[in-house]
């Protein structure tokens, strides 16, 4: 099996890149920084890693970082969208500028992501995609209006994605975590006890769980239709 991994140089995308890779999934490992990148990759033990360095801002990256991971690793079976930015400050702060940023890693790169792996995806006997969103993809955090927003982008998108993709039998999961302790939380939520904030390792747990389970024993973003055969919105 194959996974690509965004967001897999640090915090959460390492940990589940690293759970991955104990599973025997191959990996395509994406960020920005290829010495991090091959820091992630020195833990994965045997299986085969591709490292792509990739700025997911740009729009144009997707069908890159798809395509060279369908050539060097030869398929796709689970896309997990992970990389994302914060965003801290009043909403009277914001500028188009760092909106239009935060929106461009958060909930755009994910969306061509899985524009990008769809045709690799429907030809894997086990296709899945992940996308980890947050706590504020559902709540309003305070000072956190441009992040909350763009993680409420990717929960929707998300939601009509699995929809569009159940007749080739994609299975689309989403993550979203309260505070987990990466330097992304240490950015946003310095006041928070380091002690009180989730391990990177237990959203892994959570990734192993979906993978390892058939898709009967969890809700996916599609449970309506998949579970209970009645018509869905
Ligand atoms: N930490 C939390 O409390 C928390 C809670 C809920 C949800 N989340 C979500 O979980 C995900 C991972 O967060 P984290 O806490 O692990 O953050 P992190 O430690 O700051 O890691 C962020 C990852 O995203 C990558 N990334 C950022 N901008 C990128 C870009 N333009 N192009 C390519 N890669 C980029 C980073 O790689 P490089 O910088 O090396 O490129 C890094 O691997 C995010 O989507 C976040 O919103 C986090």
């Amino acid at each position: 099996m194959i996974a690509l991994v965004t967001g897999a140089s640090r915090g959460i995308g390492k940990a589940i890149a690293l759970e991955l890779s104990g599973l025997g999934y191959d990996l395509a490992l994406v960020g920005r920084d290829d010495a991090s990148l091959a820091e992630t990759a020195s833990g994965t033990g045997n299986v085969r890693v591709h490292r792509i360095v990739a700025d997911l801002s740009d729009p144009t990256s997707a069908e890159r970082i798809v395509e060279e991971t369908v050539e060097v690793l030869g398929g796709l079976d689970l896309l997990v969208n992970c990389a994302g930015i914060p965003q801290k400050g009043p909403f009277t702060d914001v500028t188009p500028e760092e909106w239009d940023r935060v929106f461009a890693v958060n909930a755009r790169a994910p969306f061509f992501m899985c524009k990008a792996a769809l045709e690799p995806l429907k030809k894997s006997s086990k296709p899945m995609v992940i996308n980890i969103s947050s706590v504020v993809g559902f709540k309003g955090y305070i000072h956190q209006s441009v992040y909350s927003s763009s993680k409420h982008a990717l929960a929707g998108f998300t939601k009509v994605f699995a929809k569009e993709v159940q007749p080739f039998g994609i299975r689309v999961h989403m993550i979203s975590p309260g505070g987990v302790a990466t330097e992304m939380v240490k950015k946003m939520r310095p006041d928070i006890d380091p002690s009180e904030l989730i391990e990177p390792e237990e959203i892994a747990e959570i990734v192993r769980f979906l993978v390892t389970r058939k898709g009967n024993g969890t809700i996916d973003q599609f449970y309506i239709r998949r579970y209970s055969g009645l018509a869905f919105d």
